[in-house]
């Protein structure tokens, strides 16, 4: 069977996760893309491992009932902590997004890196596993970013709590010499004017945004499953289980975002 029409599904907990939608559509306009912003259950971060593979399953088999060819998770904390299940059980080629200190260790000139990321991905296995595989010399400084997700979430990007606390997190940071800031939460791209800001010119900030897109269209070509059908963009399909209001302001600059809809699921 010819799958190659049929979409890209992508999820996160929330609406942070379009900023890989972003660079997927910028890379694969042609993709048609479901995108599932399961906001109600937002944050991931705090919850259990089971519960993370839980919520993971059920959008899982949402995006496989809108027929998709492949699911990325759009969620560090949901990669690191139910990708294993998901691959382990369903038959669909998955492709994740981890924090990249890997990238960012080799970049370092400090050997002081600093990573922003969900208590539940600083806390999980594959963090751990990828964490220790790192050069003993290099200095990972872990911060949680407690409440910058709800924050993002209720539409409060620019506002006064948002810069107390990206202020709080990174001001340690700077002080013990960190030259590469990795962001382990796709709600973060977000937030890069104003972290920005803070942190100054000479601090490397890192995502994984576009490696996770050019990762896609890889998967997407060895499988056979890119679509072919250059004549025309993508049709992109965004499902939200909370106010849709929050998500139509983060894509507003978006052309082509065909059709965003409140549901419960
Ligand atoms: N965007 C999710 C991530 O990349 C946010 C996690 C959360 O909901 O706490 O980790």
């Amino acid at each position: 069977m010819d799958n190659s029409q049929h979409p890209i599904g992508i999820f996160d907990s929330g609406i942070g996760g379009t900023s890989i939608w972003k660079e997927i559509n910028t890379l694969l306009p042609n993709e048609n893309t479901v995108y599932l912003s399961d906001s109600k259950n937002a944050p991931y971060g705090q919850k259990s491992k089971d519960q993370i593979i839980n919520l993971s399953i059920k959008n899982t088999e949402y995006l496989l009932n809108k027929n998709c060819k492949l699911i990325v998770v759009a969620c560090n904390t949901a990669t690191t902590n139910a990708i294993k299940y998901l691959r382990e059980n369903y038959n669909v080629p998955f492709i994740g997004i981890e924090p990249a200190i890997k990238p960012a260790s080799l970049k370092t000139k400090t050997n002081t890196i600093g990573i922003l990321a969900t208590k539940g991905t600083l806390n999980s296995e594959l963090f751990e596993k990828t964490s220790s595989s790192i050069d003993s010399k290099i200095n990972i400084i872990e911060q949680i970013g407690e409440g910058l997700v709800e924050l993002i979430e209720n539409g409060r990007i620019y506002s006064e709590e948002m810069t107390i606390l990206l202020k709080k997190y990174l001001h340690p940071m700077i002080q013990k010499n960190v030259d590469c800031l990795v962001l382990g939460c796709t709600h973060y791209p977000y937030l890069i004017p104003q972290i920005r800001e803070i942190v100054g010119t000479k601090i490397n900030i890192i995502d994984s945004g576009e490696a996770v897109a050019i990762q896609t269209k890889n998967v997407l070509e060895s499988e056979h499953l890119i679509n072919n059908n250059d004549q025309k963009r993508g049709e992109n399909l965004f499902y939200i289980n909370k106010d849709k209001t929050v998500l139509e302001n983060i894509l507003s600059d978006f052309e082509s975002i065909t059709t965003i809809k409140q549901q419960a699921f």
